[in-house]
């Protein structure tokens, strides 16, 4: 089975082919948005609508079996271009659609590089969403805690920026850090509280007003993110013993500090953590291509009407799909 996928969620043009379990083509155009300070969804769009069809023009799609693309959640305008394009696409060429939620897309990315078997549980810190769920089977996923404010991703850009770092910020803050000693003391959030929540944003604020040198600043922030994570996962692991496995997925787990440390976390607690390659964890049509051909083999597709989503939680993304399994 041979699946295209396109992934216009937020800033990257994405765009990947997997034949079988094969990686044919995995493209990822990304935008710099460093001029306007911060992601202006206007321009995410318009570069998306004027990439694309640059990036499929090259592809044979003579083979193609079905088309995967991500409809939510996300830019909106952003997602109407690659959730449009699929569809004209899937309506020209003959082949099935499939809509993927972007979220279910990271974790499964874990799914396809370590060949897990369901049930295994998920942290999923990206740009703009950190979650903990069980994924008890394709498309039904548990959701255990959220952030409460920011995202993960989301502090690592805005205190990256305070420190007059490049965006995105968590690949030039991770650099940054590696020259640093953490040893400024900042809060951690819900400490000791025992659930599954997150809560970034006092961690935030109080690193863009510390005061000491910029490694030390990002050596320190880095660390506090990593235990807030630690603490959030061993909370989850204690709950669900029978979970031996984790993923730890999205732009975040790219950061090889917090890889190591929720390692360690996990060993302590004698079970598992995957963490996908960085080119997997960052945003990538791949890891759609490969939710794609999981539905596929379901037989499991989507309406021509399907409508491209700026929100979706997991839960009631698992309701939709559990009224739909066939
Ligand atoms: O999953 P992703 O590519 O896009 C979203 O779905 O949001 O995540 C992007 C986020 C950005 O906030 C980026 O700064 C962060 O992931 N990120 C990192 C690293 N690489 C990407 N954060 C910390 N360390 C990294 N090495
Ligand atoms: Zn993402």
């Amino acid at each position: 089975m041979k699946i295209l996928a396109i992934e216009t969620s937020c800033d990257d043009t994405c765009v990947a082919i997997l034949d079988d379990l094969t990686c044919i083509k995995n493209i990822i155009h990304s935008q710099d948005h460093n001029k306007f300070g911060g992601i202006l969804p206007e321009y995410a769009a318009r570069n998306h609508l004027y990439s694309l069809p640059k990036i499929m023009e090259g592809l044979d799609l003579d083979s193609i079996d079905a088309i995967a693309v991500t409809y939510t959640p996300g830019l909106l305008g952003s997602l109407m271009v690659g959730t449009s394009y699929a569809k004209a696409l899937s309506y020209s060429i003959k082949k099935p659609l499939i809509g993927v939620h972007h979220i279910e897309g990271h974790i499964l990315a874990a799914q396809y590089q370590y060949k897990l078997q369901f049930p295994y549980g998920a942290l999923v810190a990206s740009g703009g969403h950190t979650l903990l769920a069980i994924v008890r089977a394709l498309g039904s996923y548990e959701l255990l805690g959220v952030s409460l404010d920011d995202a993960a991703g989301e502090c690592f850009d805005k205190v990256a920026r305070g420190l007059g770092l490049p965006q995105p910020g968590g690949p030039a803050l991770e650099r940054l850090a590696e020259k640093g000693n953490p040893n400024i003391k900042l809060p951690i959030p819900l400490h000791k509280d025992g659930g599954f929540n997150f809560s970034f944003s006092g961690l935030k604020t109080a690193a863009i007003r510390a005061n000491g040198n910029p490694e030390d600043i990002a050596a320190s922030f880095q660390l506090a993110v990593a235990k807030i994570m630690a603490e959030r996962l061993s909370n989850a692991i204690k709950k669900y013993p029978k979970v031996v496995n984790w993923v730890l997925v999205g732009g975040v787990a790219a950061n090889n500090f917090i890889r190591n440390y929720l390692e360690q976390t996990s060993i302590n607690l004698n079970s598992n953590i995957y963490c996908p390659e960085a080119r997997l964890c960052t945003d990538n049509a791949l890891m759609i291509a490969y939710a794609g051909k999981l539905y596929a083999e379901k037989g499991i597709f989507s309406d021509l009407n399907l409508e491209p989503r700026a929100s979706f939680s997991l839960t009631e993304y698992s309701i939709l799909r559990s009224s739909r399994t066939n």
